[in-house]
């Protein structure tokens, strides 16, 4: 979605604007723009067109010998669009009618036509379609108002937002004084890095990396002043914070591609590192116990549940069904999972003994927070499985547990999902082992948790085999994909990931469904993957896979290695070691990653960037 990266400080603010934007390509945009005092540029398409556009202008500056640029301030945006096309007319910066005050904005301004209207009465007339436009029109009205009147920015930057309904994050800075930048927040996340004498503001820490580690999170309803020698936070009714300076344990190269093709690729080869990091510290092999710190205080709610309601979106979603399956089988405690898009419209008829627990790799995803927000308003607890440290979800809920898993660039989530597996399996046995779980299934479900990343680690060895498969199914129209009990979950999420990167039409099935519809679909050119492990549905998964090649359908099985079985009644294999039952989703969806990655390639698709989709869903 949307990103914003601002600057002010001492150095050339141009190059630190553009290496912003290009740390927040992942995120998924259309258009790119900037300002700084002297220059402003906009752009359709990526951000190397944008910085190609602005390297001839610089060419042109310097043979007709003006003077070297030397803007220290500037804001810049990717956009994401929502309101209007992605034109060059409606990517951001925007500026009000006298072009003094420039505006960058993450997020949707809901009643952006009536104040267009008022303003077109008062004599403004508007560039773009956009919603943003609008903003950026009604905070310079506010600034230059009535010369006795005369506001600071700050000061028009409230008073304008004061009449706003929706949800942003803002950069402004008016071009004439554009050492001081104002930037405010409302749903829409917003981080400032402290540098020596600078500072860098960010949609998202990915931007502000290179230059600093400490950051200070902006929360919504709060605005900051900010100039090279002073950070000042205020709320918008005007009351001055304190502000604490956290600090990113992670590194530049995190974000980089280190050599491999994709960030996909590298981040599904991450898989045994992240499953290392997720369980660091937390388990006690000995007495088959989870240590998770962040819990701990709220011991006491959490033995005493009744119910656990996980809300999430997408591939967090399908983690929390298998999170769900492992919850319910270790510790007892009835638990659904909803779609967090739908969660926050219903009616909650909860008890007070039930916890909302959202899993989430952003930690921003707009729905996601706001079904936390509706359970905090009915009283119940509020826990969050979250990757990113000081998200807004993090900083909102209750208590959680963190993934470690890093930074994930690839839109198109793989190690997150492989992280919040093992962490709602780790949760699973810490509830478990407080409501009966015994040491025995403690130790031994633990010990096969610190196996996990050799299992995988062997799964990737075999990665060509996988990649022939996929290359031989990369011409199929359709796919279908089907398992069951644990790995029900797993068929659903192989077959988003196909389809988000491949474009391939998939659909996900628990095994079972298969005769009340779905069978009617097969025939020779449309192709089924199977998630069959050896486990206690394994003859039931057979006798559906029989059912498709008696209709002469193409089947690709996930088994386990060594299955003579199955192996000669399919068309194609991919193997994955044996484990645990109900740990097995951490093995088959590897195999299943590295199949969407490689059919991806195989058609030409540039599978970090997939069509239409932004990595951090922060809009309704
Ligand atoms: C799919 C994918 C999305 C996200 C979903 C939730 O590959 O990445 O479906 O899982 O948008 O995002 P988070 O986990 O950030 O809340």
């Amino acid at each position: 979605m949307c990103g914003i990266v601002a600057y002010t400080g001492s150095r050339s603010a141009v190059p630190i604007l553009l290496d912003g934007l290009t740390a927040l390509e992942y995120r998924g945009y259309d258009s790119a723009g900037l300002v700084t005092s002297t220059r402003m540029y906009k752009e359709v398409g990526n951000v190397a067109a944008l910085r190609a556009c602005l390297d001839a202008d610089t060419s042109l500056r310097k043979k007709g010998k003006e003077k070297k640029e030397q803007d220290t301030a500037g804001i810049a945006h990717t956009r994401w669009a929502t309101h209007g096309e992605p034109t060059k007319v409606n990517a951001h910066p925007h500026a009000g009618r006298d072009e003094r005050v420039w505006l960058v904005h993450n997020g949707i301004i809901e009643n952006y036509l009536e104040l267009k209207q008022s303003l077109e009465a008062a004599g403004h007339s508007f560039r773009s379609d956009t919603d943003s436009e609008v903003l950026a029109h009604l905070i310079e009205s506010h600034y230059t108002k009535k010369r006795a009147e005369k506001h600071t920015l700050a000061q028009a930057v409230t008073e304008a937002l004061a009449q706003v309904r929706g949800t942003y994050g803002i950069a402004v800075f008016d071009r004439k004084q554009p050492s001081e930048i104002v930037v405010a927040r409302m749903g829409s996340p917003l981080l400032i890095g402290v540098g020596a004498g600078e500072y860098v503001i960010a949609s998202d820490a990915s931007a502000v990396i290179r230059h600093t580690r400490d950051i200070v999170y902006l929360n919504d309803g709060e605005y900051a002043i900010v100039s090279p020698s002073n950070l000042a936070i205020y709320s918008l009714s005007h009351e001055k914070k304190t502000h604490t300076i956290d600090h990113i344990d992670w590194a530049l190269e995190d974000v980089q591609k280190q050599g491999y093709e994709h960030f996909m690729l590298k981040e599904i080869m991450e898989g045994p590192e992240v499953l290392r990091a997720s369980a660091r510290g937390r388990i006690k092999a000995s007495s088959g116990d989870v240590v998770l710190g962040g819990l701990a205080e709220h011991a006491d709610a959490l033995r005493g549940l009744s119910r656990l309601v996980i809300v999430a979106c997408g591939t967090a979603y399908y983690a929390g069904c298998v999170g769900k399956r492992l919850i319910e089988e270790l510790a007892g405690i009835p638990v659904e999972v909803e779609v967090a898009s739908e969660f926050r419209h219903r009616r909650l008829l909860y008890d007070r003994n039930t916890a909302v627990l959202a899993v989430t790799q952003s930690g921003e995803t707009a729905d996601t927070l706001w079904s936390i927000r509706e359970a905090k308003k009915q009283g119940l607890l509020t826990l969050g499985v979250v990757n990113t440290v000081g998200s807004t979800i993090a900083r909102e809920t209750d208590a959680g547990v963190y993934n470690h898993a890093g930074p994930e660039i690839g839109v198109a989530s793989t190690k997150a999902f492989l992280s919040q597996i093992e962490v709602l399996a780790m949760i699973a046995v810490y509830l478990g082992r407080m409501r009966g779980l015994s040491e025995r299934e403690g130790k031994a479900l633990v010990a096969e948790l610190l196996q996990m990343p050799d299992l995988v680690a062997e799964i990737l060895t075999h990665k060509d085999a996988i990649k022939e498969v996929a290359t031989h199914y990369a011409d199929a129209t359709n796919m279908l994909y089907i398992g069951r009990h644990m790995n029900a979950p797993v068929a659903l999420e192989g077959a988003l990931k196909l389809k988000e990167i491949s474009y391939l039409h998939a659909e996900g099935y628990p095994a079972g469904e298969m005769k009340h519809g779905p069978i009617a679909m097969i025939e020779p050119s449309f192709p089924t993957l199977a998630i069959a492990p050896r486990d206690s549905v394994y003859d039931k998964m057979v006798s559906a896979i029989e059912e498709i090649r008696a209709r002469k359908g193409p089947v690709i099985a996930v088994v386990t290695r060594g299955d003579t079985e199955l192996a000669g009644r399919v068309d194609a294999i991919m193997e994955v070691p044996e484990t645990h039952e109900l740990l097995s989703p951490l093995l088959t969806v590897v195999p299943l990653q590295l199949f969407a990655y490689y059919v991806g390639v195989a058609r030409g698709y540039n599978v970090d960037r997939p069509r239409n989709l932004a990595k951090s869903v922060t809009v309704e």
